[in-house]
């Protein structure tokens, strides 16, 4: 029989250090009404030495394990969104499916800077769907404090670290649970307007994150309008039918402009980035996860995920919980 894929565990990390607005004004030309206003950000987590992809992502997934009752020997692939892993490899899955100690299965990375769990998602319920996977671990995870440049006050404000996973599972099509359709999208062309300067293949560089921020918003407004769209016509439901928005956490403004497309109340909308920043690939499966263990989502509601990261990338994630 056909497959469809479920989501049955959540779990999420973030390091224990938090940096507030005013501890950033002591060392930068900014202050908390600058970063307050223009994004919504009043505070982020901050890697400590001992924090990497490997180690937070292991954490998120252990606890969405645990949620779904299920054990590292249950899972048959590990799927990493990551833009800062530990090693150009082995890759960061690789090292976190030793680290959960299974030695079965297969795993890899996805590189899709801040869509990264949306294309992690995607990947992960293809290969349910193919039959070639019973249940699938997807993180994300990142450490962009260790690549922001800390003396770019246009964007080391901007980003915080964690990792968030979640636990899919297969179940028969009939089941009315499970994520109804995927879209993703890239542009290579608009490479430039969001990217790191340089990676082990070009040590030469700063290695750091160079934005422009204005041309961001512009397409992130514009191309996750046209994602919402695109997901719920392909399954003939309408704004009316989503129950949840979780957006990927970047900015206020643009989360809260595709939440008016959408009509959606504040309160239908799962809001992190106020004290997580933007946390790339981590940022969803923390928002989801946040929202269905403090039982705001419920089993049954629609839940539309939304991302647009360097690339640029985009897509989105439509799942009845
Ligand atoms: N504190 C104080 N002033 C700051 C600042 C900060 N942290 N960062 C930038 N500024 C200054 C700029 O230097 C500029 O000053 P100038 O006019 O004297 O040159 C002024 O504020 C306006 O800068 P600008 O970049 O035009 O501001 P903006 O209104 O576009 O807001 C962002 C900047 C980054 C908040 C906004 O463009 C944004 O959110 N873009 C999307 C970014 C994003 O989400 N990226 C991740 C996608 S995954």
């Amino acid at each position: 029989m056909a497959k469809r894929s479920r989501l049955v565990g959540f779990g999420g990390f973030l390091p224990e250090r938090v940096v507030t607005n005013e501890e950033l004004a002591t060392r930068l030309a900014t202050s908390d009404e600058w970063i307050r206003t223009r994004t919504g950000i009043t505070q982020r987590h901050v890697a400590g030495p001992e924090d990497t992809a490997t180690s937070m992502g292991t954490r998120a997934a252990q606890r969405a394990l645990e949620y779904a009752g299920l054990s590292a020997q249950d899972i048959d692939v590990v799927l990493v969104a990551t833009s800062t892993p530990d090693q150009a490899f082995p890759a960061t899955a690789v090292r976190i499916q030793a680290a959960l100690g299974m030695t079965h299965g297969f795993g890899f990375d996805i590189a899709a800077a801040c869509s990264g769990f949306i294309f992690a998602l995607a990947t992960a319920d293809s290969f349910i769907r193919s039959g070639q996977v019973r249940n699938a671990l997807v993180i994300g995870s990142e450490v962009y404090s260790r690549i922001v440049d800390w003396e770019d006050r246009g964007t080391c404000v901007l980003f915080g670290d964690g990792a968030g996973a979640v636990v899919v599972s297969a179940t028969d099509e009939s089941d009315s649970h499970g994520i109804l359709s995927t879209h993703l999208h890239s542009d290579g062309t608009t490479g430039d307007l969001l990217y790191v300067d340089g990676a082990v293949g070009q040590p030469e560089k700063s290695g750091h994150l160079k934005m422009s921020g204005r041309d961001v918003f512009r397409h992130a407004v514009a191309k996750l309008s046209s994602s919402v769209d695109e997901a719920l016509n392909a399954e003939g439901l309408t704004y009316a039918d989503v129950d949840w928005l979780v957006p990927h956490q970047a900015n206020i403004r643009i989360i809260e402009g595709v939440a008016k497309k959408l009509s959606l109340p504040a309160e239908r909308v799962v809001v992190t980035v106020d004290r997580h920043a933007n946390t790339s690939a981590a940022s969803i499966p923390l928002a989801l996860d946040e929202a269905v263990r403090d039982g705001r989502i419920q089993k049954g509601e629609l839940v539309l995920m939304e991302a647009l990261g360097g690339g640029l990338t985009w897509g989105s994630v439509l799942v009845r919980l």
